[in-house]
């Protein structure tokens, strides 16, 4: 049986002022489609995981946006958590819920706020781990080629000797190195990014919670059992705030052993930050990519977003403007990666 978690329930702060505490990046449509990204993750799964048997997991706040965009998936299955813990109580949550339908069934977790150019190609990556997390207690992750050190992924250290179908061994994995490390690890060619896509059945990862965060595990199974009867908001509250806030990647995939990597080649972009709207969009001759009511004079290589006023630059270079009803942004692109600094001060002075 295959089965599927989206995660959504991060705030996309990179993308300020876009995305917002109260609309955040996977709820935004960053492309022509006018699809909004967590739409296109569900469509893009449809071929290998059924309607029923996909699930949300999201902030209690955002449940209204999930019913809205997607009023496709069933209610039950948009799993609401009380207060945010990270991907590690999320995928717990997520598969208490799929083993308490299924006895066991393969789960695929996946972002909600990535883009992915083919399709085709991803679905067959999905398949070939699926093959491999059938097996033994097999945790399976989706490789991508780096081409630059990004320090905001992780990393993983494979052994091209040792496969199990397409799946490569993983002898190292490593979340969010320091830059001087992200550059050694490109250089050397022996590691892949870790896509945040991961491929297991639910009873291994199930007992890799067990082993890494017992107190995590002791609350999802009080969990498990409380779903559909009355206690089951209460205990899902109670228990998910005790939970200790941790990312799958730190808590577990650090750790564990039996982890494989497939690699995939299939367009794909984590869209991380403003700089990425110059990859999904086609900038301009001048090397702008512009949308709403824009008018640029001797401007070069920006990103320029207008609300609902008209914004004119004039001898720019290299800028990012967004402009929205209630904040702008105006940021050097060498500092992109800087913008959730802004919310930080935010936070300082509410
Ligand atoms: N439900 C829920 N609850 N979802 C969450 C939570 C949470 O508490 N925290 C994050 N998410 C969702 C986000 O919305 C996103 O879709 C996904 O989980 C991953 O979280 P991020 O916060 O975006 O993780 P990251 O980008 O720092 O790192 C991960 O992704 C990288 C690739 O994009 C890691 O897996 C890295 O190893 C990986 O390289
Ligand atoms: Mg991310």
């Amino acid at each position: 049986k295959m089965t599927a978690l989206i995660m959504a329930g991060g705030r996309g702060e990179r993308f300020w002022p876009k995305s917002r505490k109260n609309l955040p990046k996977q709820f935004l449509s960053l492309t022509d489609d006018g699809k909004t990204m967590i739409q296109l993750t569900v469509e893009r799964i449809l071929p290998l995981v059924a309607m029923e048997d996909i699930y949300i997991s999201t902030n209690k706040d955002y449940k209204a946006l999930v019913l809205e965009q997607l009023p496709e998936i069933p209610a039950e299955n948009i799993l609401c958590e009380p207060v945010g813990r990270n991907t590690a109580p999320c995928i717990g949550l997520g598969a208490v819920h799929i083993s308490k339908k299924y006895e066991d069934a393969i789960m695929f977790v996946l972002p909600s706020d990535h883009l992915i150019k083919y399709n085709s190609m991803f679905l067959n990556t999905l398949r070939d781990a699926a093959e491999t997390a059938k097996e033994n207690t097999n945790l399976v992750t989706i490789g991508i080629t780096p081409d630059y050190p990004e320090t905001g992924y992780g990393y993983i250290k494979f052994n091209p000797e040792v496969s199990n179908h397409r799946a490569f061994s993983v002898d190292r994995f490593v979340e969010k190195p320091s830059l001087e490390v992200a550059k050694e690890y490109l250089a050397s060619e022996e590691y892949l990014w870790n896509s945040g896509m991961f491929v297991w059945k639910v009873s291994s990862i199930l007992s890799k919670i067990e082993y890494y965060i017992p107190d995590t595990y002791n609350g999802l199974i009080k969990i498990k059992e409380a779903i559909g009867t009355a206690e089951e908001e209460g205990v899902l509250n109670r228990e998910f705030h005790n939970f200790q806030s941790i990312s799958i990647d730190y808590g577990i995939l650090e750790k564990s052993d039996n982890i494989y990597s497939v690699p995939g080649t299939f367009g794909w972009d984590d869209v991380g930050s403003w700089l990425a709207v110059e990859r999904i969009r086609k900038s301009n001759e001048f090397g702008n990519v512009v949308t709403g009511n824009v008018i640029t004079i001797d401007s070069k290589d920006c990103i320029i977003e207008a609300g609902k006023k008209l914004i004119a630059t004039v001898g720019m270079r290299n800028v990012i403007v967004v402009d929205t009803e209630d904040a702008t942004l105006i940021c050097d692109k060498e500092s992109a990666g800087d913008i959730k600094k802004v919310l930080e001060n935010l936070k300082i002075c509410n």
